[in-house]
């Protein structure tokens, strides 16, 4: 099993591959995840990374596609690719790194989300620093360290009011078009993402349990 995770910004994509790994032996794999990990290590490379993720655009597809493949080389496990292809070019190098090794994507899953729930969803969010956890924090009620873990949250540099529109304004443009080219194949199917993550989870179980 191969899966390609799409969606909007604050679809669900990082909540649904922790329950995913949880119920299947997969690898997850989040280029963003990537990307703020070398960010984080204050790289050369890291610092011009920087520049592109935390204004909510895109890095350029070669270096996107040349971070990816070492990373897909180090499992035999199937994988989750949450929030890669972002654009076609994205998509058809996939199919052809795929390829090379002798695997391919099994399915391609959509969650939808209204485009009015996205800010909304984007600057509720903290994460966790220690064990990565995602979560949705009230105003009202703020949460000061991570429930599971004790561990100190933060909150994404991208994850603003504006870059989020931003960011939403990057995925009708460049990111929806890669819907076409996975539609039809037989792959792809869409999730409704407005409603709670379990029962989010249990429309995904059933499609890839079919
Ligand atoms: P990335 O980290 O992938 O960000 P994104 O696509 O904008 O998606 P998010 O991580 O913001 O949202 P998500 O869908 O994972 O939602 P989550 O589960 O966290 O990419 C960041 C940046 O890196 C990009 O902008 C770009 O610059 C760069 N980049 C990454 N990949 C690239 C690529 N392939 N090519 C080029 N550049 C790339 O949930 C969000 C919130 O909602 C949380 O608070 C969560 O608790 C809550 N929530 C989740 N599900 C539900 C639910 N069902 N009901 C209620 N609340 C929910
Ligand atoms: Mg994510």
């Amino acid at each position: 099993m191969n899966i390609v995770l799409m969606g909007c910004p604050g679809a669900g994509k990082g909540t649904q591959s922790a329950k995913l790994q949880q119920a299947f032996p997969l690898y997850h794999i989040s280029t963003g995840d990537v990307l703020r990990a070398e960010i984080a290590s204050g790289s050369e490379l890291g610092k011009k990374l920087g520049e592109i993720v935390n204004q909510g655009n895109l890095v350029p597809d070669e270096l996107m596609i040349s971070m990816l493949e070492g990373i897909v080389r180090s499992t035999d496990k199937g994988i989750i690719f949450d929030g890669f292809p972002r654009t076609v070019g994205q998509a058809q190098a996939l199919d052809e790194m795929l390829a090379r090794l002798h695997r391919s994507i099994t399915h391609v899953l959509m969650i939808d989300l209204p485009e009015e729930e996205v800010v909304n969803r984007i600057c509720s969010r903290k994460q966790c620093k220690k064990c990565g956890a995602i979560l949705r924090v009230d105003a009202e009620k703020p949460v000061v360290s991570c429930p599971s873990c004790g561990g100190e949250l933060y909150t994404r540099p991208d994850d603003t009011p504006q870059r989020a529109k931003h960011r939403l304004s990057v995925y009708r443009q460049s990111t929806l078009p890669v819907k076409d080219y996975y539609q039809g194949g037989g792959k792809y199917t869409e999730i409704n993402g407005n409603q709670t993550p379990e029962k989010v989870f249990e429309d995904i179980a059933k499609i890839l349990q079919k």
